[in-house]
């Protein structure tokens, strides 16, 4: 496992972290993924440029399985951390995983519209702001 090390902070515009998705590729390995056999890892980015990780996590009644994304999300929360500028993701499979759709409402609801980046093993990118994989989001402002 890769030590809990700060990345260095990003400035205003810079573009997002690149070594991001080694930290994901380091969660991934921490898996429980015993029914579907797929293992993901992610690491979200905080603007100070602190980074929490997280990995999928099923259960035997196969719904309450919990993607990695949202592991990630809910240690950060859960630790206190509010401003985020980015997420890694990073799975197994020959086209790069995207987030599911919950994943992607909660990334929303806690990360506003951060940099996402898929990668799989064989080292195929992608990268996109929140905003193109959730287009015109139910959140806060309508309530
Ligand atoms: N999964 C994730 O952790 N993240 C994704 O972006 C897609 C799917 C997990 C959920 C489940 O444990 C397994 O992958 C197969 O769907």
């Amino acid at each position: 496992m890769r030590a809990k090390e700060k990345a260095k902070p990003l400035d205003g515009n810079a573009p997002p972290l690149e070594g991001l998705s080694d930290y994901a590729r380091d969660a991934r390995l921490g898996a429980l993924a015993p029914y579907s056999r797929f293992k993901v890892g992610a690491a979200l980015l905080t603007v100070d440029g602190e980074i929490i990780t997280g990995c999928n996590i099923e259960s035997a009644t196969y719904g309450l399985t919990l993607c990695a994304e949202r592991v990630a999300v809910f240690k950060a929360a859960s630790e206190g951390f509010r401003k985020f500028s980015a997420i890694a993701v990073v799975a197994g499979s020959r086209k790069v995983t995207t987030p599911c759709g919950a994943c992607r409402q909660i990334l929303w609801e806690q990360c506003g519209d951060i940099w996402v980046h898929l990668t799989n093993l064989g080292g195929h990118k992608k990268t996109m702001r929140l905003s193109a994989l959730l287009p015109e989001p139910f959140d806060k402002s309508f309530l």
